[in-house]
């Protein structure tokens, strides 16, 4: 039952986080789950999916394991390990000339994505002491909380419902234009998502190819995340950001030279173990070495082994390739499934939810009444929660009370549950009347 999962985990005598929802769901859970077992949709987790094969590795792992590693590039068995992966699963053989190298890294790909943030403002002395703009979607994930702290300000590119969430090329230029425009500010880092959170839309190939090719003659820096890069429909062509980068760089070798890039690719989603925070970093040999051996030895050293090599196993074991193609195959089903429930259940037109192919998530509209209130998408992810037990999440999640730049009157749905949950979830709104189309908002509990 998901409530004694969530007591483990929240239950506590102080706030654990600053999250509204751990709040919510204490209380929920403190007057008896009234509708059912809390149904948790809106962060990407589960707590119950670790593949039952990774998990035995575990207890495999050597004794060497427990003690600090030496290696700041991660387990040199891992490590390799992972190269290889990468160099395979992007399509990367015929690369060997370009000057890129892989490494682990341990405590989540957000922690590689600060580092290489203090990276670029000391390798950029501070650039020129402008102010450093990262370019990032609205939707989309929280890098402002990585980069703000760091004196970055963040830029956004907007993606509409009416367009299908694609990003613009044109916008792309537009905000290139306005901040060439501007003396005191530097474009300092180019986001590309391509598999994006959380829209679930997969990047036209070409836009990324465009956006590498305008970032690298203005000396733009890249940071890539692929952390949904393995979580497609089954069928599709996954754009490889990595493998376009690096033809850019084979075609016009200058630029090797002169752009700052990281990819970074979280394992965890794909994997279903967020917790162990395992992913792979690939940038430039310098570079690499430098973010491990300078900016990461700062705030750690090498631990927790006993992952990294059970990680290793299953990276090597076959049984991890038929996992993906099974969650491939899983989430497409369920995107069928609970199209079916958006729309036959909750009544939503046609043009205001979108299920995309890759990721593990799907967006829908909050219903019309709410999208008239001042704030209607977290009224509505309160009001749905205390009437249902299903919470849903905004489209901009963060800890922190940041004001989103851009209102969407959208929620986001994690689908990476059982298909009788979600089934649940959407039977439970239909008993609270809660239809894109009803009359009244909720009352208030
Ligand atoms: C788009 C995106 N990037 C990066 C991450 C960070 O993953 P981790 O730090 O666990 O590697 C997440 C996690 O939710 C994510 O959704």
């Amino acid at each position: 039952m998901m409530h004694e999962t969530l007591i483990k985990l929240i239950k506590d005598n102080i706030a654990v986080n600053n999250l509204p929802d751990v709040e919510w769901l204490l209380s929920y859970i403190n007057s008896d789950c009234k509708h059912g077992d809390p149904i948790l949709l809106s962060i990407g987790e589960n707590w119950s999916d670790v593949p039952f094969e990774l998990n035995q590795l575990l207890i495999k792992a050597p004794s060497y394991t427990h003690g600090y590693l030496l290696s700041m590039y991660g387990l040199p068995r891992l490590r390799t390990i992972l190269r290889d992966y990468i160099i395979k699963t992007h399509n990367l053989l015929d690369f060997n000339e370009c000057d890129f190298e892989v490494g682990v890294s341990w405590t989540g790909t957000r922690s590689a994505m600060f580092d290489y943030g203090r990276y670029l403002i000391e390798k950029t002395q501070h650039f020129g002491n402008t102010t450093p703009l990262v370019l990032a979607t609205i939707p989309g994930w929280d890098y402002s909380g990585i980069f703000e702290p760091l004196g970055y300000k963040m830029r956004y590119l907007h993606l509409y419902p009416e367009l299908g969430f694609e990003p613009s090329f044109t916008e792309f230029e537009d905000v290139v234009q306005s901040i060439n425009r501007s003396p005191n500010e530097n474009l300092a880092v180019i986001i590309i998502n391509a598999q994006h959170n959380p829209t679930g839309v997969n990047w036209n190939l070409t836009f990324v190819r465009e956006v590498i090719k305008k970032g690298l003659s203005i000396g733009a820096n890249f940071l890539i995340d692929d952390a949904y890069y393995s979580i497609h429909d089954p069928g599709i062509k996954v754009t490889s950001t990595l493998k376009i980068l690096l033809e850019e760089f084979m075609e016009k070798p200058k630029y090797s030279i002169k752009c700052n890039w990281m990819a970074v690719r979280s394992l965890g989603k794909q994997f279903s173990c967020n917790g162990w925070s395992l992913g792979a970093i690939t940038a430039k040999s310098e570079t690499l070495k430098i973010l491990v051996n300078k900016f990461r030895v700062q705030h750690q050293f090498n631990c927790l082994g006993m992952l990294q090599y059970a990680m290793a196993d299953w990276l090597e074991n076959s049984v991890s390739e038929e996992y993906t193609i099974q969650q491939c195959n899983a989430y497409q089903q369920k995107k069928i499934c609970v199209k079916n429930l958006i729309t036959s259940i909750y009544a939503s037109p046609n043009e205001k939810y979108y299920i995309g192919e890759c990721t593990s998530y799907v967006l829908f509209s909050i219903p019309k009444i709410y999208s008239k209130q001042g704030k209607g998408v977290s009224k509505f992810i309160h009001d749905c929660f205390f009437h249902t037990g299903v919470m849903f999440s905004s489209v901009m999640p963060s800890s922190r009370n940041v004001k989103s730049p851009m209102k969407l009157d959208y929620v986001r749905m994690f689908i990476g549950v059982d298909l009788t949950i979600l089934q649940e979830a959407f039977k439970r709104m239909k008993l609270a009347g809660i239809t894109y189309d009803m009359p009244e908002i909720l009352d208030s509990v």
